[in-house]
């Protein structure tokens, strides 16, 4: 596919829109493509001589880099039209270039059939089958009704030939703190582009197309606080605070939960600080420290402007020491809820949460089958057993409504070979000793794996599979694991013992109490240990 493009924005290369169309040219895939930068290009007003027309047919007495845009188009299959919009049309360059086509047509009068307009010039080449497409961003929060003077004039210059991606907030593909919302959207740009190379865009990715990046009020407090200048549009106003104006921007109310937050920020080397109140209907930026804060965060403004713009994970940031928080850490936590991507993409958001609704594994899947094992068996030897094989056989099947883990795979298996090898031989004591050590082994053997045990079920809680690239969440359960290993190692000697003095009772109420406190510990350490790595108490 040979394919032309016109680069229409004053911005040349650097221009918003030209970010959608390279999306789109990386869709179509291979292809040659011809690219006309309007900005860099000699390509002057016509002078409305028609010599074009009469004196030398088909040829422009300006002598610039017109020539090689009309040859350009003759020669291409598909023109691609990308420029930002200017005062509700085109900017002025292109619209220059527009006129300059003069020589591509003939002068003769014809009526126009397809309504678009009361007459029209044949054209001098045969540009019937050349397809257009118009990409276009603009400044407003939405396209909509604001480009009804460009399709007008693409109606009259390519008929029925031609399609449109118009894009609002168009200046918020240039921000990099905002780079995760905006690749969304030119991965639909690209996906429209291999669909209008394979026939045409479908109905669905234009649907898509025609979704606010962020809404109404998000985008343009974020717009309005983008500039830096004080409201009287005159001074300048500090670049950490139109900074922490972006970000309170982004908040986004539906995760206020009824209790009023204020993060207080502090840029360290800058010497500013903010507070952000969250509240049920909106979030305010305050300067200084009048507020009581519920979360404090200290940073040195570099690495806050790195995480924001997904340079360093802001998890990772914290476990080297690169900014502190002290007081509630669950907005840490729950940092992407409050702040993050807001997508104005509502099918997707939809999609997500499906995908995070879908199975999750359980804990209790795992312990079920060991618990019955160790109190049936100890119970009962022989009754016990079958129980337990009952058990692991059924499991599966009771839990089908969960996805299963590796450790459960390898708990059924295990604790059935246990429960089968205790009926046959009949020392079922021996076994519950090695039940203990086996649960305790499969514990410590998953810290040398890159998910131990816990976090097999728990990261469910934590975004899932991005959990695992969480430095402190990481730490946090391979802490966890080896200490429920260390454990359950202990017991099984511990149990020995007492099993070889007849003690079983001992036994019982140190079995059953030993997990119980190691409950209590591991509920307040994944809540302590995060916060004291983001306190700087604990590395
Ligand atoms: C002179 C001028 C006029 C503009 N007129 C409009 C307009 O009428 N409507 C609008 O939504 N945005 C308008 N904008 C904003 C641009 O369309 C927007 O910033 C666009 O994303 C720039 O794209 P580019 O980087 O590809 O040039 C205007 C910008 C300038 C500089």
């Amino acid at each position: 596919m040979k394919i032309m493009v016109i680069n229409g924005s004053p911005k040349g290369s650097d221009s918003n829109t030209m970010r959608l169309t390279r999306a789109f040219l990386d869709g179509i895939g291979e292809s040659e493509v011809r690219e006309i930068t309007v900005a860099t290009s000699k390509i002057a007003g016509c002078k409305g001589c028609f010599c074009c027309w009469n004196k030398t047919p088909g040829k422009c007495v300006i002598s610039d880099d017109m020539q090689y845009v009309i040859d350009s188009e003759v020669w291409a299959d598909v023109i691609i039209w990308s420029f930002p919009l200017y005062y509700f049309s085109v900017p002025g360059g292109l619209k220059n270039l527009i006129d300059r086509q003069l020589p591509m047509n003939l002068p003769f009068m014809t009526d126009r059939t397809d309504g678009k307009g009361s007459g029209s010039h044949p054209s001098r080449f045969d540009m019937s089958q050349k397809r257009h497409i118009v990409i276009s961003t603009c400044g407003f929060y939405s396209a909509e009704k604001n480009y009804d003077s460009v399709k007008l004039l693409f109606d009259h210059m390519c008929g029925e030939n031609y399609d449109i991606i118009m894009c609002g907030q168009g200046e918020l593909f240039r921000v990099p703190e905002l780079k995760s919302r905006t690749d969304e959207y030119l991965d639909i740009v690209r996906r429209a582009g291999e669909e209008f190379a394979n026939g045409k865009i479908k109905e669905e990715t234009r649907e898509e197309l025609s979704q606010l990046l962020y809404p109404k009020e998000v985008f343009e407090k974020m717009a309005d606080a983008s500039w830096g200048i004080s409201e009287d549009g005159e001074g300048k106003t500090d670049e950490t605070l139109s900074f922490t104006r972006q970000m309170a921007a982004l908040y986004n109310k539906a995760a206020y939960d009824g209790k009023e937050r204020v993060v207080e920020i502090v840029y360290t080397d800058k010497g500013k600080t903010y507070q952000i109140v969250l509240g049920k209907e909106k979030s305010e930026v305050f300067e200084g420290n009048d507020l009581i804060p519920t979360t404090r965060i200290e940073t040195p403004w570099e690495v806050w402007l790195s995480i924001a713009r997904d340079e360093i994970r802001g998890d990772e940031a914290l476990m080297k020491g690169l900014y502190k928080v002290t007081g509630d850490f669950d907005l840490m936590i729950r940092w992407d809820e409050f702040f993050g991507s807001l997508s104005g993409n509502k099918e997707k958001n939809k999609a997500s949460v499906q995908t995070q609704e879908k199975k999750k594994p359980s804990m209790a899947v795992l312990l079920i089958p060991w618990i019955v094992f160790w109190i049936a068996v100890s119970v009962n030897g022989q009754t016990g057993t079958v129980i337990t094989l009952f058990v692991c056989c059924t499991m599966p099947l009771l839990a089908f409504r969960r996805k299963m883990t590796i450790y459960d795979a390898v708990t059924f298996c295990v604790v059935g070979i246990l429960s089968a090898a205790a009926q046959l031989s009949g020392y079922t004591e021996v076994f519950v000793i090695l039940g203990y050590l086996g649960f305790g082994l499969m514990w410590l053997l998953s810290c040398l794996t890159r998910e131990p045990l816990c976090a097999a079920y728990v990261k469910y809680n934590y975004n899932g599979e991005d959990a695992l690239k969480n430095p402190i969440f990481m730490k946090a359960n391979y802490i966890l694991a080896a200490a429920w290993g260390i454990l359950y190692v202990i017991i099984s000697i511990v149990t020995f013992f007492l099993y070889k003095n007849h003690l079983q009772i001992v036994s019982t109420v140190i079995n059953n109490a030993a997990p119980i406190l190691m409950g209590v510990f591991t509920a307040w350490f994944e809540r302590w240990y995060p916060a004291s790595v983001a306190a700087g108490k604990v590395k």
